[in-house]
C-alpha cells in the first residue's frame, strides 16, 4: 500500500491516520514507548526543493527508529539522465525498504509506486497533491475545533498550481467542511467538476464567517507569464491581514503550508498573530508523518513480507 493522494483514500481510512497521529503526537510528548521499524531503511528521494517536509519526514523516521538515506537531484544519476524508473529500481535492488519521493511531475509517485516493491509516500508531485501536508493541516484544525465537520474553509490564492490546496480540498470535503477556493480565475483551477469546492474572486465573500483561512504562497516556478498583472496588485486584493479577517468568524484560525512570502499573501502580524497555527501545522507535520510510515510499513509487514521491526507498544 502506498500513500500517493487523499483523493484515493476513504473517510475512515483518513481518519485512521487522523486518530493515529494524534496518539503518536501523545506517546511522543509522554516519553512513550513509539513502534520500532529497525532493520528497515527509508528512501528520501526529494527532487524538488524542501524544508519542512523534508526535515519532518526525516524527524518522523529518526522517532521510529528507521533508518533514512537521502537522495537529491544533485548529487544522484539523475543529473547523469538516469530515468525515474532506473533509479527506483536501483533503490529498490540496494534494500531501501519505503520511498518518501517529491518530484516536479504530477503523478511522479504513481510511476515509482509501479516499479517498488515497498510502501511509496507522495511528499508533493508537481501540481497533483501532498497528502502528509493536509494530514498536518486537518490534525492541526482539529486539535482547536474538535471536528472539521461543516466547518467554512476558505483557501486564499494560487491554488491552481498548488498540491497542497488539491489535497486539502479532497480531504477537508471527505471531513465534512465546506470549502472555498477564493482567488483571481486565472489561478484557481480550470477543470474541477469532480472536486467538491465552491470558487469566488471576491476574498470579502469567501472570508464571510470563515472558520478557517489557509493563505497559499504564488508559485511562480509553476506559472506562466500574465497570469496575475503584478505581485503588489496581488497583495493589495488577496493578502490575509487583520482588515479582511474582520470579515471571517472572530476566532478563525489561520492557516499556511508554508513557505511564506511575507507581505504578499499574508502580513507579518498576522502571520505572527495570536490567530495563526502556522507553527503547529510544522510541528504536527512531524506526527502525521510518523503515523503515515507507521501505518504503511505494518501494512507492508502483515501482508507476507519478512518481518524486521517490531511493535514496542
Ligand atoms: C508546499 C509545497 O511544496 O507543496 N509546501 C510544503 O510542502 N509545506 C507549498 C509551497 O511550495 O508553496
Amino acid at each position: 500500500m502506498h500513500l500517493i493522494g487523499i483523493r484515493e483514500l476513504e473517510r475512515p481510512q483518513v481518519e485512521g491516520l487522523i486518530t493515529l497521529a494524534r496518539n503518536l503526537k501523545k506517546k511522543t510528548q509522554e516519553r512513550a514507548p513509539l513502534p520500532s521499524f529497525t532493520g528497515y531503511t527509508l528512501g528520501m528521494l526529494f527532487l524538488e526543493d524542501s524544508t519542512r517536509t523534508r526535515v519532518s519526514f526525516e524527524q518522523a523516521a529518526r522517532k521510529l527508529n528507521l533508518g533514512c538515506t537521502s537522495f537529491g537531484m544533485q548529487g544522484s544519476s539523475l543529473s547523469k539522465g538516469e530515468s525515474l524508473k532506473d533509479t527506483v529500481l536501483t533503490l529498490k535492488h540496494e534494500g531501501i525498504d519505503g520511498l518518501v519521493m517529491r518530484h516536479r511531475s504530477s503523478g511522479a509517485s504513481y510511476l515509482a509506486a509501479r516499479f517498488f516493491d515497498g510502501p511509496v509516500i507522495n511528499a508533493g508531485d508537481g501540481m497533483h497533491e501532498h497528502p502528509t501536508q493536509a494530514l498536518a493541516d486537518a490534525v492541526t484544525i482539529i486539535e482547536h475545533r474538535d471536528s472539521i465537520q461543516d466547518l467554512k474553509v476558505a483557501i486564499v490564492g494560487d491554488s491552481l498550481h498548488s498540491r497542497v490546496a488539491r489535497s486539502n480540498v479532497w480531504l477537508l470535503s471527505k471531513l465534512g467542511a465546506n470549502v472555498t477556493l477564493v482567488g483571481p480565475s486565472s489561478l484557481i483551477p480550470k477543470f474541477r467538476a469532480k472536486m467538491p469546492v465552491s470558487v469566488t474572486q471576491d476574498l470579502y465573500a469567501g472570508l464571510h464567517e470563515a472558520d478557517v483561512v489557509m493563505a497559499l504562497r504564488l508559485q511562480k516556478e509553476r506559472m506562466e507569464s500574465g497570469l496575475i498583472s503584478s505581485t503588489s496588485e496581488y497583495a493589495s486584493l488577496y493578502q490575509i491581514n487583520a482588515r479582511v479577517l474582520r470579515a471571517a468568524k472572530p476566532e478563525c484560525l489561520v492557516m499556511h503550508p508554508g513557505p511564506i512570502n511575507r507581505g504578499i499573501e499574508i502580513d507579518d502580524p498576522t502571520a505572527d498573530g495570536k490567530q495563526s497555527v502556522i507553527n503547529q501545522q510544522v510541528e504536527n507535520g512531524i506526527y502525521v508523518r510518523m503515523a503515515a510510515l507507521a501505518y504503511l510499513f505494518e501494512k507492508h509487514n502483515s501482508n507476507g513480507t519478512e518481518t524486521k521491526g517490531n511493535e514496542a507498544q
